[in-house]
């Protein structure tokens, strides 16, 4: 390999999809992986041929993050292993049901995975980032974080939390030489939607994305330093002047008086 080596990367959901891409590129780009699923099969298989063609180092480590005690022993790989310079947060579930036709148990197995494990990972891995000066941390969240009306509302919700908290990162870790980016991908080609019960070939060819054009393009908005990437939006400008209205309510949201329109108080 003549690539420079990066340290280790640990991609969560590595065993298909949007989480085996991202392995496949990362070890290219020269880091060693740990591969985190549940599926012992597909992440052996993976790893042997990432490993065979990069000539990085490949560990698996089989753990259902949607369970406590295993999404500890994760954390605790991210807390002592400080070869990690990387974390994907990329595991996740979704569903396409509305509230009324939802099993809440389900729902609450998507906020287990999608939000608490996601959140657990996060905190274990930043005091060593930050104590290094160095770290990158991707979490995947969905373009459903900022249009919760178009698939299942819990799962838009555990997205927005992924949205939410990566923004607060980002202005927590000003200049502690630690990255932190939100991917919100549209529709991707992965198993993601038959998991969600709608099977892909429903949604319209236009709408959905090829897996590695989505990971690089992502990636690619990470090497440019971008906060937020939403691969599929044609006009950066359209999502700066979202965030830009964001702004200009900040210093409004909170004041003694309520708002006129209200007559409280007059
Ligand atoms: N595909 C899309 O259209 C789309 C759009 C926006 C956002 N996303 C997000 O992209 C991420 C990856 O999804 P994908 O599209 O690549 O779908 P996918 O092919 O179904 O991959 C999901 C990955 O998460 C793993 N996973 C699921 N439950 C897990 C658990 N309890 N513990 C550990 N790992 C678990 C799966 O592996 P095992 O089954 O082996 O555990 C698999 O590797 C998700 O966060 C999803 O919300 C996807």
């Amino acid at each position: 390999m003549t690539t420079q080596h990066q340290g280790t990367a640990l991609v969560t959901g590595a065993s298909s999809g949007i989480g085996a891409v991202y392995a496949d590129r990362l070890a290219r780009q020269g880091y060693d992986l740990i591969l985190v699923a549940r599926n012992r099969g597909r992440l052996d298989t993976l790893a042997a041929r990432i490993s065979d063609e990069t000539g990085r180092s490949v560990e698996v480590v089989v753990a259902d993050l949607g369970q406590g005690s295993d999404v500890r022993r994760v954390a605790d790989i991210l807390k002592t292993d400080h070869s990690i310079t990387a974390l994907i947060n990329n595991a996740g579930v979704g569903a396409a049901a509305p509230a009324l036709q939802s099993d809440i148990d389900a729902m609450e197995a998507m906020i287990d995975l999608n939000v608490t494990a996601l959140t657990r990972l996060t905190y274990a891995v930043l005091p060593g980032f930050v104590a290094r000066g160095r770290g990158t941390i991707v979490n995947i969240a969905s373009i459903a974080a900022i249009g919760p009306e178009v698939l299942n509302g819990v799962y838009g919700g555990s997205k927005a939390f992924v949205l939410a908290l990566t923004q607060s990162l980002f202005k927590e870790l000003a200049g502690t030489g630690v990255t932190v980016q939100a991917v919100l991908p549209g529709a991707t080609a992965t198993e993601f939607w038959d998991v969600a019960g709608v099977p892909i070939a429903h949604l319209p060819g236009e709408i959905v994305m090829k897996t590695t054009d989505m990971v690089d393009a992502a990636l690619a908005g990470l090497a440019q330093g971008e906060l937020v990437t939403i691969p599929s939006l044609p006009q950066a400008e359209d999502w700066a002047a979202y965030e830009q209205a964001r702004q200009v309510l900040l210093p409004n949201l909170s004041r003694a008086q309520p708002a006129a329109r209200y007559g409280v108080g007059v």
